[in-house]
């Protein structure tokens, strides 16, 4: 925090409120890519801090009963597919350390008012994982670490096939039809571009166990809790002031 009062050796509010703000990371990549994976291991890892993760995927929009009656031929790949808004400011609100109700998708029915929502609390760490998370500025500028889930496109797709035939109960040749008109296009229009944003790059998602024993060494810098701190708590404070 480079930020102080002019001719003061005191910090401003404004540097002050930016110090006590959660964490924001931003996990983006294409579909299968890794991504959950990533931000599970992250998660793991960081089991002392209170860490929440949210999902681009609760805010896509709900589809009207004429896009529900053709729904094979909706883009759920396009940006705006999502309620990028909404979006924006439950980020917004986490980011101001206020809690928030996210809703749940349900990608069977392609709805996302199941219920009951879920009620976030504030957090010292915010994930935001998506396939569009670096698309919107607004929301970019919301993050503080950026990281870009970099996945062969053919281990992609053989992920893809199995999750949609699996989970989502859905057949083999609606798999690849949605994948070469939407899915495809839209990682190399929309999603692929956005890598330039990304602060970290991580080839192989969660297989690469060394990027994310970096990554969070780097969380637990900037959230200033090294081990001494956390052995004498009362050094957390004076390590804090002179960080300010
Ligand atoms: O988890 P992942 O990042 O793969 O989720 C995004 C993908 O989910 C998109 O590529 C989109 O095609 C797919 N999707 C879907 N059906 C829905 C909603 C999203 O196949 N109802």
């Amino acid at each position: 925090l480079e930020e102080r009062k002019a001719g003061t050796e005191e910090p401003t509010t404004s540097a002050i409120d930016e110090y006590k703000q959660p964490f924001v990371i931003g996990v983006a990549g294409g579909s299968a890519s890794g991504k959950t994976a990533v931000c599970d291991m992250i998660i793991q890892q960081l089991h002392d801090q209170r860490v929440v993760l949210v999902n681009q995927d609760s805010f896509y929009h709900n589809l009207t009963e004429e896009e529900l009656k053709r729904v094979q031929e909706y883009n759920f790949d396009h940006p705006e597919a999502f309620d990028t808004e909404r979006l924006v400011s439950v980020l917004d609100k986490l980011k101001h350390s206020q809690a928030v109700d996210i809703p749940k998708y349900d990608f069977k029915g392609y709805k996302n008012n199941v219920f009951p929502a879920r009620r976030v609390n504030p957090a010292d760490v915010i994930i935001l994982e998506g396939i569009l998370v670096f698309h919107d500025p607004r929301v970019r500028a919301l993050m503080n670490m950026k990281i870009f889930v970099d996945t062969d496109a053919d281990v992609r797709l053989a992920r893809r096939i199995k999750r949609d035939t699996a989970d989502n109960a859905r057949n083999i040749e609606a798999v690849l039809d949605q994948y070469s008109k939407f899915v495809k296009p839209a990682f190399d229009d929309f999603i692929l571009p956005t890598k330039k944003y990304a602060d970290i790059i991580i080839p192989r998602g969660g297989d690469n166990h060394v990027a994310i024993d970096l990554i969070v060494q780097h969380i637990r810098t900037k959230l200033g809790q090294h081990d001494l701190c956390k052995i004498y708590p009362n050094l957390y404070v004076i390590q804090s002031t002179f960080q300010i």
